[in-house]
């Protein structure tokens, strides 16, 4: 298994693993595109194939997940907590005292996840994910201190 920066060469290998998580999932468009923001930056973790992705924006001192995903047959084995923790680390070398996310308030998987990687509870927004037919999803919001020495 291995963790490295994602280029542009990427793009199809994140997106594969992004529809491979999330439905409908981004295309390697969506996914250039916010890669191309300002502070943006992407890991990928790859065996033979591509196994999982995060992507995250660090600017003026903070930091964003942006998404993460995991394949579905490589989960439960480290890959988002080896993703998160370098993604702590890129984001506290460019300077970010904190690190942000959403994550749907029905997802306790992700929440299990970042909550051991040392987030905390930070807010709410409500019906911030839209499921379709009306169906509105609260997101909870996860701060991660980055000087805590948590990672
Ligand atoms: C959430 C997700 C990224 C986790 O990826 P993963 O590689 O399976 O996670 P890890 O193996 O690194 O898990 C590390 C720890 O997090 C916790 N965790 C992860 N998934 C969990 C789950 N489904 N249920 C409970 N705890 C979970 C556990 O404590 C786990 O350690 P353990 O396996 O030793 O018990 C993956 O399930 C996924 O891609 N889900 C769909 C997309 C998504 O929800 N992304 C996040 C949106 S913000």
């Amino acid at each position: 298994m291995n963790l490295r920066p994602a280029q542009q060469a990427d793009l199809e290998a994140l997106s594969a693993v992004h529809r491979r998580a999330f439905t409908p999932g981004w295309g390697p468009e969506e996914i250039a595109d916010l890669a191309s923001g300002p502070g943006a930056f992407g890991l990928i973790v790859e065996s033979e194939a591509p196994l999982g992705m995060i992507l995250c924006r660090a600017l003026a001192g903070e930091a964003e997940v942006l998404t993460l995903a995991v394949d579905p047959q490589a989960r439960r084995r480290g890959v988002a907590r080896a993703l998160v923790t370098a993604a702590a680390g890129a984001a506290r070398a460019a300077g970010a005292q904190a690190m942000f996310l959403e994550v749907a308030v029905d997802n306790d998987g992700a929440i299990a996840l970042y909550e051991t990687q040392g987030f905390v509870r930070a807010g709410r927004r409500p019906s911030y994910y839209d499921r379709g037919g009306g169906v509105y999803v609260d997101a909870v919001v996860m701060r991660l201190d980055l000087n805590s020495g948590a990672l």
